[in-house]
Order: C-alpha cells, then sequence, then structure tokens
C-alpha cells in the first residue's frame, strides 16, 4: 500500500521459513517501547511467534518492522483471540492498526475461523476505533475493565 511518503508492506510470519532470530530484536523493541515493564516476556513473544497454530502479521517499510499483530486460536469453537497489536510511536497515527487488522482477518479466514475476540485499549482511542470500525460486526462488547495495561473493552467480533 502507498501513502504520500512511504511503501508499507505486510508479511505472514512464518516461523517455518523466517527464522524469529532475524526479527526479534525489533519486536522485542516495539513490544518494550508501548507496553515498559508490563511488556510480553521475551520468552514469551518467542513462544508465540514461534507457535504455528497462531497467526502472526508483520507491517514494514523497506528497511524495519514498524508493527505487528498476532492472534492464537481461543477456547471457543472457530475463534481467534487477539494477544498484542503494537505500533511503534513514530509510525502511529497513520490508519496503519487497519492495514494490520484486515491482514490478520483476511488470514485468519483462510484458516476458517469465524470469530475473534480481543480487549482492546481504552488508551489512544483504540476500543473507541474498533468500537466504529466493527460496528456491524460486533456481536458482543463488554464495559471497559481493568487490566494491568489499564481499562480495556472486551470485543467478540464476526468475520
Ligand atoms: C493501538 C495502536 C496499535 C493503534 O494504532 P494507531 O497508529 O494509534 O492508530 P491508527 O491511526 O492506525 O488508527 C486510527 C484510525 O484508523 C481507523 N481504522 C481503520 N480500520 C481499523 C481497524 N481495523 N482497527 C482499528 N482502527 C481502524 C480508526 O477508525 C481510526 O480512524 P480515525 O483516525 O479517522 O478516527 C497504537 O496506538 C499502539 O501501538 N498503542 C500501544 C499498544 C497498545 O495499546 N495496543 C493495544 C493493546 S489492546
Amino acid at each position: 500500500m502507498l501513502n504520500q511518503e512511504n511503501t508499507y508492506e505486510v508479511e505472514i510470519f512464518d516461523p517455518t521459513k523466517r527464522s524469529w532470530e532475524d526479527i526479534k530484536e525489533q519486536i522485542i523493541s516495539i513490544e518494550h517501547e508501548a507496553f515498559g515493564d508490563k511488556s510480553f516476556s521475551d520468552e514469551d513473544l518467542s513462544n508465540d511467534f514461534q507457535n504455528v497454530n497462531n497467526v502472526v502479521v508483520l507491517l514494514k517499510d523497506s528497511n524495519n518492522i514498524l508493527g505487528f499483530v498476532y492472534a492464537e486460536p481461543a477456547n471457543k469453537e472457530e475463534t481467534a483471540l487477539i494477544c498484542d497489536i503494537v505500533i511503534e510511536k513514530k509510525s502511529r497515527q497513520k490508519h496503519l492498526a487497519g492495514i494490520l487488522m484486515d491482514s490478520l482477518e483476511e488470514e485468519l479466514k483462510k484458516r476458517k475461523y469465524k470469530y475473534i475476540e480481543m480487549d482492546a485499549a481504552v488508551a489512544n482511542n483504540f476500543a473507541e476505533n474498533i468500537s466504529k470500525q466493527y460496528k456491524s460486526r460486533i456481536v458482543e462488547q463488554g464495559e471497559p475493565h481493568d487490566s494491568i495495561w489499564g481499562k480495556q473493552v472486551f470485543f467478540r467480533i464476526k468475520l
């Protein structure tokens, strides 16, 4: 996708073809910039990114990874749980979250999922944007609840 300054591309990360070692520094740095001491541990990220049952999407420009999103199979049938979505600070508010989410959804549909679930942060208007963006497809929306990452809103969305 092209915008005025940058060309962005997405990659469905395939741990059988590309090594976690290639990307781990950038992923961990983006995670830590966003969440500080509330970040997922390096070990959790390593396990989650290399789990072939998970769907991991990377957003890149020509040189760097700018953000990522990943989902894992939930305990409910045909449902994927979005575990983490992050865009590096300097690339935020450029509508890149939508690019990541669209690619994730496309891949999840290929894998026959019917629903996604997520706890979306109230911060940065993310929960509000999800509510706006997925309006017609939201089948369940919770009230804001506390978490170690601040207030979040639960969503179940039809793919
Ligand atoms: C949450 C986060 C990824 C959002 O990215 P962002 O760059 O701030 O937001 P974007 O500019 O991409 O998205 C905002 C716009 O895209 C739109 N959009 C389009 N498709 C969208 C989609 N599928 N999902 C969300 N927003 C979408 C929104 O409606 C919004 O439009 P508006 O500006 O006209 O209101 C980013 O703020 C971040 O990394 N935060 C820190 C980590 C974090 O809190 N992650 C969430 C954990 S639940």
